[in-house]
């Protein structure tokens, strides 16, 4: 068990194949594999794309960034060449499956809900019932920002600070600013965005 523990691939093959069990057992339900089934297993691969997504956005903001000031000059390298491309692969692959995903969620809900959603409530005219619409349909704009940020801000600056990409040292500098200031704006917004994603389902079902 140990061989197999100290082994990342085996050990999440493992715990795929528990997954998987568990996914059978819940399509012998009252719903067994309709739609709604569906729903549920687009619902569970969104979570855990999302945990490993912002997992990991939490990861930099939380303690990388912060703690890169005070490592030795001679030893950043270990960092900005290994750790940091590594974290930066499973970040920005896991943010596009965590969209796609969301939106097959909001797709198997059905395209009333879809389209409500997509549009904060005003699809089809806004009516004061609508507002759990918009409270979630902000949480999935918000995630929207945040994945265009992590594709179109985050990862292109970073390929030029990290030497991904060839640049003179002060382009280098300035992409790792830009990338920080895009990933501190995914920060700020990941609270409000799992504010909505968390709350909907209990209050609006
Ligand atoms: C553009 C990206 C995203 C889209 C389109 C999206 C879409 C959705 C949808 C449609 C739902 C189902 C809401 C309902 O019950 O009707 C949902 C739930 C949820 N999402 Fe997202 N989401 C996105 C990003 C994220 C991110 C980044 C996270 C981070 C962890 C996340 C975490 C969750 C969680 C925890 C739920 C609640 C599941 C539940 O209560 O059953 N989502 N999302």
């Amino acid at each position: 068990m140990a061989g197999l523990l100290l082994n990342f691939r085996n050990t999440m093959i493992l715990s795929v194949v528990f997954a998987i069990i568990m996914l059978f057992a819940f399509s012998q339900g009252p719903h067994g594999m309709d739609q709604t089934y569906w729903q549920a297993v687009f619902r569970w691969m969104h979570v855990f794309f999302g945990v490993l997504w912002i997992g990991l956005l939490y990861y930099f903001n939380f303690v990388q960034t912060r703690k890169m000031p005070d490592i030795p000059a001679e030893l950043k390298p270990a960092i900005s060449k290994y750790i940091t491309p590594e974290a930066l692969f499973w970040f920005r692959w896991s943010a596009l499956f965590t969209v796609l995903a969301g939106l097959g969620v909001a797709a198997l809900r059905g395209h009333v809900y879809a389209a409500k959603v997509l549009t904060l409530g005003l699809a089809g005219g806004y009516d004061p019932s609508d507002r759990g619409f918009t409270l979630m349909g902000v949480g999935v704009w918000l995630a929207l920002v945040m994945f265009l940020n992590v594709w179109g801000v985050i990862w292109p600056n970073q390929k030029i600070a990290l030497g991904i990409k060839e640049a003179d040292a002060d382009a280098k500098a300035k992409a790792a600013r830009t990338a920080t200031l895009a990933s501190r704006i995914n920060l700020l917004l990941s609270l409000p965005m799992l504010t909505s994603m968390a709350m909907y389902q209990t209050l609006y079902g």
